[in-house]
């Protein structure tokens, strides 16, 4: 991360040094297409500066250049290819969506392209939704695949068009098979990405994803998809390092923001999140899997009516670890299971979970300033394995009270070693686990060093 802010440092200073003059001089046709596109001359001053492009060399193509039609009706797939083709041999090049609907089948942006490459969307980009049209990849809708430096941007809306999957989903009509469905925005082996200000909404299956990518930052997303839609993830991190998702807004039928295997320095600040099932690590471990993930930092969430407020989830089993985890600043408003950890997850159909040897360890998780309402009377679940209990779990200034005022909030605390600072409620109530440890070595100084944000 520290990387990326210095090369988007770096090239802002540069830019503003340099094309600014520039831009006072001349007036040259990138500057007014962008313009025209609804673009502010600050969001133009951003785009060349992480290009570090000057306005001579920025090449401009728009889609309806190459038939695209923007009339919420016809095909404007090969169109969206063949503008691709040509930012991608560029580089340093904008891809302009302008302000109208286009309808578009599977497409994969792939690379490997020249460096420096922006994807404007301020229209409305809205899936097929044909499934046949999806035959030679049904996981996936929009795929950015293997591309560094690369800035997508631009107020508009990424529209799955959902519904007929979640139709078609078993879990909502038990009769069909259980089949995954196309991810709606995937970002693939991308190095150096940013994603700014944009919707997404609706989408077949998870809403963004991104995996196996590095030095990312996300900011400004408004992520939707209805409460009961199944399976739709807002931001999913798989393998991923090096990752900021920020100031974004997430409401779906599925973990407003899942980090799974292979994710390390992920931070997700001020986060507003409901209805859907909270912000969750994991699941880890599935199928007896090694999984890993460390480095993750959850600053300043407003959660609201949500199923798990913060949960780490791994499978009996399994092995690897979840370790170096701060939640902090957290709100919580009527969530059923505001801080969890599940490390004996399984099936719901193998309920009761079956005990296995091995389990993900879970080590070294800070909760911190976490207030709010608990919809249940276990605002606190600690459920962890007892061939590997969860070790260095600390809890500060915990404040979380029952949504029904008759009740007191609780917690229910198996196989983990917990200490306490400052005021928690609740708290586990074993001897073992209530032991005051006011001068605990905080084991959390590291995470600091690893951001550097
Ligand atoms: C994204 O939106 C924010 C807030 O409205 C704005 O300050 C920023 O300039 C926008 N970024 C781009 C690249 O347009
Ligand atoms: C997010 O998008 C949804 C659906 O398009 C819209 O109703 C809502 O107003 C948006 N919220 C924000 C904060 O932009
Ligand atoms: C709190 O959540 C519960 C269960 O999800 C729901 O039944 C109840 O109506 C909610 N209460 C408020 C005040 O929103
Ligand atoms: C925790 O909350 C207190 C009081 O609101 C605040 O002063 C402190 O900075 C917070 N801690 C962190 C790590 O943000």
């Amino acid at each position: 991360m520290a990387l990326l802010k210095h090369f988007l440092f770096t090239t802002i200073i540069i830019a503003l040094v340099t094309c600014y003059g520039t831009l006072q001089e001349e007036d040259p046709p990138a500057t007014s297409i962008y313009v025209d596109d609804g673009g502010t001359f600050m969001s133009l001053i951003n785009i060349l500066s992480y290009l570090g492009a000057t306005s001579h060399s920025l090449k401009v193509v728009n889609v309806n250049d190459f038939g695209a039609k923007g009339n919420g009706c016809a095909d404007d797939t090969e169109a969206f290819n063949k503008a691709w083709e040509v930012v991608c041999s560029s580089g340093e090049a904008i891809l302009v969506v302008p302000e109208e609907n286009y309808v578009l089948r599977p497409i994969r942006f792939s690379g490997p392209c020249k460096p420096n490459i922006a994807v404007q969307i301020s229209g409305t980009l809205k899936a097929s939704d044909d499934p046949s049209e999806y035959s030679e990849d049904s996981r996936h809708w929009l795929v950015f695949d293997s591309i560094q430096k690369l800035f997508v941007h631009g107020g508009g809306t990424i529209n799955g068009n959902g519904n007929i999957w979640w139709q078609n989903s078993c879990k909502r009509n038990k009769k069909r098979p259980c089949k995954d469905a196309p991810t709606a925005l995937t970002f693939y082996n991308c190095e150096d990405l940013v994603v700014e200000n944009l919707t997404i909404e609706d989408g077949q299956q998870i809403q963004v994803s991104f995996q196996d990518s590095l030095n990312v930052k996300v900011s400004g997303l408004n992520v939707t998809a209805p409460e009961d839609s199944p399976n739709t993830d807002g931001i999913h991190v798989t393998n991923t390092q090096n990752i900021q998702i920020s100031s974004s807004v997430i409401g779906t039928g599925d973990d407003c923001i899942s980090i799974v295997h292979g994710s390390r320095n992920v931070e997700a600040i001020d986060i507003t999140c409901g209805p859907g099932h909270g912000i969750s690590i994991g699941s880890l471990g599935a199928g007896k899997s090694k999984e890993f993930v460390s480095g993750v930092i959850v600053n300043r969430a407003k959660i609201s009516g949500t199923k798990n407020g913060v949960r780490i989830k791994t499978w009996q089993g399994g092995s690897g670890s979840a370790r170096n985890i701060q939640f902090q600043n957290i709100e919580m408003d009527n969530v059923t299971n505001p801080i969890i950890i599940n490390q004996n997850y399984c099936d719901k159909k193998k309920k009761p979970c079956k005990k296995g040897k091995s389990a993900v360890q879970i080590k070294n998780v800070l909760y911190q300033n976490i207030t709010g309402t608990s919809a249940t009377d276990i605002a606190v679940k600690f459920d962890c394995s007892e061939n590997f209990p969860c070790q260095e779990i600390v809890m500060q200034n915990i404040d979380l009270q029952c949504e029904r005022v008759d009740d007191d909030a609780k917690a229910l605390c198996e196989n983990v070693e917990v200490s306490y600072l400052g005021h928690v409620n609740p708290r586990c109530n074993s001897e073992r686990e209530t032991m005051e440890s006011g001068d605990l070595p905080l084991p959390h100084e590291k995470i600091h060093d690893m951001y550097d944000l």
